[in-house]
């Protein structure tokens, strides 16, 4: 008995040794199939489209603006308190073109571009870059509410 007993250890590791190769083989088809399920963790990115919605914006424009434009005093009739307001315009139309920055009078004023009024006027300090920036992304993605 005891001497039968390498015999069996060592015929098991050999059938061990096969099964894991074998085992190794049948695996190998497996790792293929499992990245395929990929596509379902593709939306992981989407998120980007949603990071620039009103709510990053009103904070800016509250601190900076809302001073001079809004109630019935509202300079040029421009409200700048709440999105519906924003999207508005004042008495010389929209001065949000969703998409287009360049093309928004309030990118204009904020940047003091093409002639425009700065805003806020002196000595109230300009917007930062960062504060300019975030809305110039919030026009370019659709100047979306949220
Ligand atoms: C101290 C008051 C004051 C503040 C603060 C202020 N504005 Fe104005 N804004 C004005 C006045 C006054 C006008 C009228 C235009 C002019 O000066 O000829 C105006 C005009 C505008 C216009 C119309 C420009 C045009 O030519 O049609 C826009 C757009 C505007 N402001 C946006 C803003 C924004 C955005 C902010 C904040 C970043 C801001 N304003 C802050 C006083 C202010």
């Amino acid at each position: 008995m005891k001497q039968l007993l390498p015999f069996v250890v060592g015929a098991a590791l050999i059938i061990g040794a096969c099964q894991s190769s074998s085992d190794d083989q049948a695996a190998a088809p497996e790792p293929s199939q499992t990245p395929s399920p990929a596509p379902k963790a593709e939306p992981a990115p989407e998120p980007a489209p949603a990071a620039t919605g009103f709510a990053a914006v009103q904070p800016i424009l509250l601190k900076n603006c809302v001073l001079c434009h809004t109630g019935p005093d509202a300079k040029e009739k421009i409200d700048l308190n709440t999105y519906a307001s924003v999207m508005k315009g004042g008495e010389h139309g929209a001065i949000v073109v969703p998409g287009d920055p360049e093309g928004s009078m309030i990118v204009k004023v904020i940047r003091g571009a093409q002639g425009a009024k700065k805003m806020p006027p002196a000595p109230n300090d300009p917007l930062t870059e960062p504060e300019i920036q975030l809305i110039v992304d919030w026009i370019k993605e659709g100047a979306k509410e949220s």
